[in-house]
């Protein structure tokens, strides 16, 4: 069957008021709640969350601290496999931001590695207030094979996701470009994702209101 034609166009803009409120949300003040090791500990699921999936070192962390305008709320560094619990942090008392620890290499011990790939897949795929996955993609390196697999245990469990590049700093212009094709391709094969891609880069800022405004929108829901 041919992949269905979806645009992924890249997000350029949203309306002012949009743009406002993801503003004030994110300004309102964003504070850790737990760091969670297993599936009954999640908190209560009593308002929704939104989750920051992607490989380990895609700048999952990175994203949320740039987000909140924290430098330290979430821990990030250079070593892949930093975040190795699930951890909360609520947005006022409209939802949770979820930071995930990532999937693929991991510079820690294997059996430690298992356990948190194991619950961040049953996270992903059970989590009933779970209002949207944003899948990081590094903008230099584009959908790597366990992205797919990710994007189709989201598929598989109809959890919608939007995919955001990262790091967008990084790539000249012209490999920028090449990868957000490759990566219009790759979501194409995806029924769970967002006809939108958001481009971002946490060190210099950009994309960080559309990304807000998003999040704004979807905890208000
Ligand atoms: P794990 O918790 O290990 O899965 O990683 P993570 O996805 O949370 O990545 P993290 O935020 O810890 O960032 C990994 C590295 O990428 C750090 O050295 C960050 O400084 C760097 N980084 C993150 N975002 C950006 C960005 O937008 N631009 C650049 N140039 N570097 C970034
Ligand atoms: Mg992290």
């Amino acid at each position: 069957m041919a992949a269905p034609q979806v645009p992924f166009t890249v997000m350029a803009e949203a309306d002012r008021e949009a743009i406002e409120r993801g503003r004030k949300l994110f300004a309102g003040g964003c504070d850790f709640v737990k760091g969670v090791v297993a599936m009954d500990g999640l908190p209560a699921p009593d308002r929704p969350e939104v989750c920051f999936a992607g490989r380990s070192n895609v700048g999952k962390s990175s994203l949320i601290n740039a987000l909140t305008g924290r430098r330290a709320l979430a821990r990030a560094s250079n070593t892949p496999g930093r975040t190795q619990e699930i951890n909360y942090f609520s947005l006022g008392e409209s939802g949770y931001l979820v930071d995930l620890p990532g999937y693929g290499y991991a510079r820690a011990p294997l059996e430690k590695v298992a356990k948190w790939q194991d619950l961040l897949r049953q996270y992903l795929a059970g989590r009933v207030t779970l209002a949207r996955a944003y899948v990081l993609i590094d903008a230099r390196h584009g959908v790597k094979p366990v992205d797919h697999e990710i994007m189709a245990l989201l598929d598989r469990s109809a959890v919608s996701f939007q995919a955001v590049l990262t790091k967008a700093d990084k790539p000249k212009a012209g490999e920028l470009t090449r990868t957000l094709e490759t990566v219009r391709a790759d979501l194409g094969t995806h029924p769970a994702a967002y006809p939108e891609i958001i481009v971002t880069s946490s060190e210099k800022g950009d994309g960080l209101p559309l990304l807000r405004a998003a999040v704004a929108r979807l905890l208000a829901e």
